[in-house]
């Protein structure tokens, strides 16, 4: 049966886009069920047809826990089989983590466990790292300290800013998480307690996806 994909998006879209093309070439067997927004002008938003679109502003809500209550009887209703942040730039709370844990995939653009959070470019250049990169991983209610999936790396170069780094991994990126999300729609993919199970074996160390797209222990 195909996938059913719920995306949880803040912004630009890129990683959203990635994943609905992937559909429309035949090599992700999934379907996006609906789109999610904290930012009712989101570009991601406009990716797909309207009666596919949910936002609300947060501040419209008396708190955060009325607005997610209400943000997630609205993924729960277009019946996921996972949820993926893709630049869903606000913190997900324990009620909305619990009713997906197991399902809810986040892309973060550091080498985790570094930089949590954000400005992850900068931080990297700041700390001098030679190499940079992405990561898939379970959400948990502690920020993007989930059990990590899968990583790619991209070099820092002399003479890098932020933007040039952030530009070099997004392609990266968008690769990665399909990879990640092939293994989901190929039922490859579980998260059971603190472990991440791929192809029904306990994952030690992230996958990391090499020059050829492939995810490689
Ligand atoms: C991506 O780089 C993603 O890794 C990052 O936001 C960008 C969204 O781009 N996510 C985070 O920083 C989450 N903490 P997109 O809207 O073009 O997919």
């Amino acid at each position: 049966m195909t996938t059913r994909i719920a995306v949880l998006a803040s912004g630009r879209g890129s990683n959203l886009q990635a994943i609905l093309q992937a559909i429309a070439d035949g090599t992700l067997d999934a379907e996006v069920v609906g789109v999610f927004s904290d930012k009712p002008n989101a570009p991601a938003l406009k990716q797909v047809t309207p009666e596919r679109r949910w936002s609300a502003r947060p501040s419209a809500f008396p708190d955060r826990a009325a607005y997610e209550t209400v943000l997630s009887d609205a993924v729960a209703a277009a019946s996921p089989d996972w949820i993926v942040c893709a630049g869903y730039m606000r913190i997900l709370g324990d009620a909305f983590i619990a009713r997906f844990r197991g399902r809810l995939l986040n892309i973060h653009p550091s080498l985790l466990p570094k930089y949590r959070g954000l400005h992850t470019h900068a931080r990297a250049l700041e700390a001098g790292d030679a190499e940079h990169g992405a990561s898939v991983h379970f959400v948990i209610p502690e920020l993007d300290a989930g059990s990590v999936i899968a990583q790619v790396r991209v070099p820092t170069l002399a003479g890098d800013t932020p933007e040039t780094l952030a530009a070099r991994l997004l392609p990266r990126e968008h690769a990665l998480l399909l990879a990640v999300l092939r293994l989901a729609a190929a039922g490859q993919l579980a998260e059971q307690g603190d472990v991440t199970r791929c192809h029904g074996q306990p994952l030690l160390n992230p996958l990391s996806l090499d020059s050829a797209d492939r995810l490689v222990s």
